[in-house]
Order: structure tokens, then sequence, then C-alpha cells
């Protein structure tokens, strides 16, 4: 039987400030019903700390799951679109926290597809032998690159990470199959301009400048076709029908989108994970944090038919078709914690609020 790669351990590391509908009422003119109604958001959670810390967490919790040691791994993988600095990457960061000492480390940027990106990068990695075991990490900060005071943009989006250990199988379980797109003409739907080289250094203080930029519509309308499309490929590339499939855990990007691309595939709600109500939009994040709570939740056998699709900047798309392995249940947990704080979102968001407040002259003052 060929050789592939499988998930054998997976974690997720999910920071402890809260940022409900209700909460966002508090800055911007929204409601929670219109939140829930046009995205199926009710919460999500925002980091005190930097991305590599949640990055690391993740990563021990997904090594304790694997049972191995992080001087086992030979390569360790990040994909994040709001890395703590360019350079060193967050890999190499969390390499050296974990003490992943064999370990050749780098980032992955496909935005909300990253994790989607990575999964294809190191299956092919351990298909050909060039490594052993691999670690994959989603982490994203991306609460730093909102404008809390745009309804159109920061209702949608959290922070997190999540990670998953990767190593060969020989019994037909692991990737199956990889469909992976983009369409860099498409790229102006999003765009972050704060973390790049281009402009002067005075370049990232400029509030109209800093934020994510977003065309809420258009990305909807490319996100609902790419996914589908992609998912129905990657499907027939693996040789199996929409039937075979047990579980898709798509990216979290919006309950309505998720719904049409799945209703277009030919899979029922109840073969759908979906996480985004507590979480948001967690861009590179979402897929690894939905696969440990699909774990968590019972929801993945072994032999199981999965699907992981998704859509982000660039704009990139990509879908992964694989069969779960053996292991459904941790092999050991990893018992460390983010560091405590007594900071709530308004306390967090401060900055924030007053960075971009020239911005919004004509609206009242927020809390
Ligand atoms: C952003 C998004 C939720 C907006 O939903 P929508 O149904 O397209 O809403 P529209 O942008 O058409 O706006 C409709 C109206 O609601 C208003 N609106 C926008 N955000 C609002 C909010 N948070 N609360 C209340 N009203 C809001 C708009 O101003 C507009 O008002 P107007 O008609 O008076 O101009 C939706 O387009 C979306 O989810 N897009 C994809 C998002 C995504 O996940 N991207 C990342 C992919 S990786």
């Amino acid at each position: 039987m060929a050789r592939r790669a499988t998930i054998t351990g997976w974690g997720k590391c999910v920071p402890p400030i809260s940022l409900s509908n209700a909460d966002l009422e508090r800055f911007m003119e929204t409601s929670d019903e219109w939140i829930v109604e046009r995205t199926g958001i009710r919460n999500r959670q925002l980091s005190h700390v930097e991305n590599t810390d949640l990055a690391e967490l993740a990563a021990l919790r997904a090594l304790a799951c694997a049972g191995l040691e992080a001087s086992e791994l030979d390569l360790v993988v990040v994909a994040t679109c709001t890395p703590e600095l360019l350079c060193p990457s967050v890999a190499a960061m969390v390499q050296d926290r974990i003490g992943a000492t064999n370990a050749a480390a780098f980032d992955l940027n496909a935005a909300c597809s990253g994790f989607v990106y990575g999964t294809s990068v190191v299956a092919g990695m351990v298909e050909s032998g060039f490594a052993e075991r691999v670690l994959l990490v989603g982490a994203e900060k991306l609460h730093y690159a909102m404008d809390y005071r745009d309804r159109g943009t920061a209702i949608l989006f959290g922070d997190g990470a999540g990670a998953a250990v990767f190593e060969p199988s020989s019994d037909g379980d692991g990737v199956l199959a990889v469909d992976l797109g983009a369409d860099g003409g498409k790229g102006g739907t999003m765009l972050i301009r704060s973390m790049g080289s281009r402009g002067e250094p005075s370049f990232t203080n400029d509030p109209a400048v800093f934020g994510l930029h977003f065309e809420g519509q258009a990305v909807f309308k490319i996100a609902v076709q790419g996914i589908s499309a992609s998912a129905a490929r990657v499907v027939e590339r693996a040789g199996l029908a929409t039937d075979d499939i047990d579980l898709v855990v798509p990216h979290q990007a919006n309950a309505r989108i998720i719904d049409s691309a799945t209703r277009r595939l030919g899979i029922d709600s109840s073969r759908v994970f979906v996480n985004i109500d507590n979480l948001g939009n967690t861009a590179a994040a979402s897929i690894p944090m939905a696969i440990s709570d699909a774990l968590d939740a019972g929801r993945v056998k072994a032999g199981d038919h999965v699907i992981l699709t998704a859509f982000g900047g660039g704009v990139t798309w990509g879908s992964i078709a694989l069969r779960w392995g053996s292991r459904t249940d941790p092999v050991g947990v990893h018992e460390g914690e983010l560091p405590d704080t007594d900071q709530n979102c308004f306390e967090l968001l401060r900055d924030n609020l007053d960075f971009y407040a020239p911005l919004h002259i004509d609206k009242p003052p927020v809390v």
C-alpha cells in the first residue's frame, strides 16, 4: 500500500478574552440579530498574547496528543497571515520554544486557506520520505488588523491556533487527494497592507491603510463557488462519491457560505462540522481548531472520509480528502495554559478604538 501522511495528534489554543455580539453593539451600529442571521457568529475570542504564544500551546497539545517528543519532529510549519514578526518566522520561534531541535521550520501564507495549503505541503514531505514526523500549526492574531469601529469587517474575525501532527501510514489511511487553486487577480478583495514592505516607514501609522480592507459581498460569492467546486474536485480525485463523505470540516468564514457551498456539493448539514458561532473566522487557525473540536465531540471515527475545504485572501482556495486513521483519542494531554489576564475586551481594544477614531469622526463615542 502507498505511503501516506495521516494525522496522529491534534490540539488547539483558544485565547481567553470573549468578544460577544452584545459587546460589539457598544462599539458600532450593529445588532446580535443582524450578525447571527448574516454570519452565524455569536462570539469570538481575542488574544492578549502574541500569535507565537498561541501557536506554541496548540503545538504542545498536538504533540502530547500524538504521544511524541518535540525532538522527534523533522519539520514545523506554521500557516498564518498575521505573524508576530516577518523574520524570524513564527515556525522558527515555535521550533525553539518547544525544543524541536531536529526540525526545520518555516511559515506559509495562503490566508484562510493556509492550513489546507500547509496540509498539502507536509503530506507531500511525508509521502516522499523527506520527512517522518511533521507539525503543522494554523495560528492567527487577527484582531490586530481590525478596525473595531468598522461593522463590515470586525464582526467576523477572532484569534486562535490549532495544530496537527502528521506521520506516515501504510494501511491506506491519510491524505488521499489534494486540490489547490488561486486567482491573484481578485487579491484586492481582501487586503492586509500593514505588514509588507510597500510604502514609506510612516505607512503603518495611517489608520486609513493599516487595517484589513475587505469587500464582503464579492468575497462571499467567490467563496461559495470556490469551496464547492474545489471540494467536488477533491472528492472525485480521491475516487469517492459525495455519499462516501462522513464529515466536511470547512474553513469557518460565515455560516451562510458553509451552508450554500455544502448544499451545492450535495452534503447535508449533519455531515458538516461548524463551530463558527463561538470562535468566528480565525483564518488559517479555523480548520485545525475545528478538527480538534470535531474529535473532542466524537464526530470523527477511524476510517471516516473527511474533507477539509477553505477559501481565503490571495485569493486562494483548496481542499483535502483524507481517510482518518486509527487514532481518535489522545495518547496524552499537555496541561500548560496561556498566562492569566484580567483584561476584558473593552480594555484590550482601547488602543485600537483610539487609533481608528479619526476614520469615524461622524459616529458617536463608543463604550
Ligand atoms: C460581511 C458580510 C457578513 C456582509 O453581509 P451582507 O449580507 O453581504 O451585507 P451587505 O454588505 O450587503 O450589507 C447590507 C447592509 O447591512 C449593513 N451592515 C453591514 N454590516 C453590518 C453589521 N455588522 N450590522 C448591521 N448592519 C450591517 C450594510 O451597511 C448594508 O446597509 P445598507 O443597505 O444601508 O448600505 C458578508 O458579505 C460576508 O460574510 N462576506 C464574506 C465574509 C468572509 O468570511 N470573508 C472571509 C473569507 S476567508
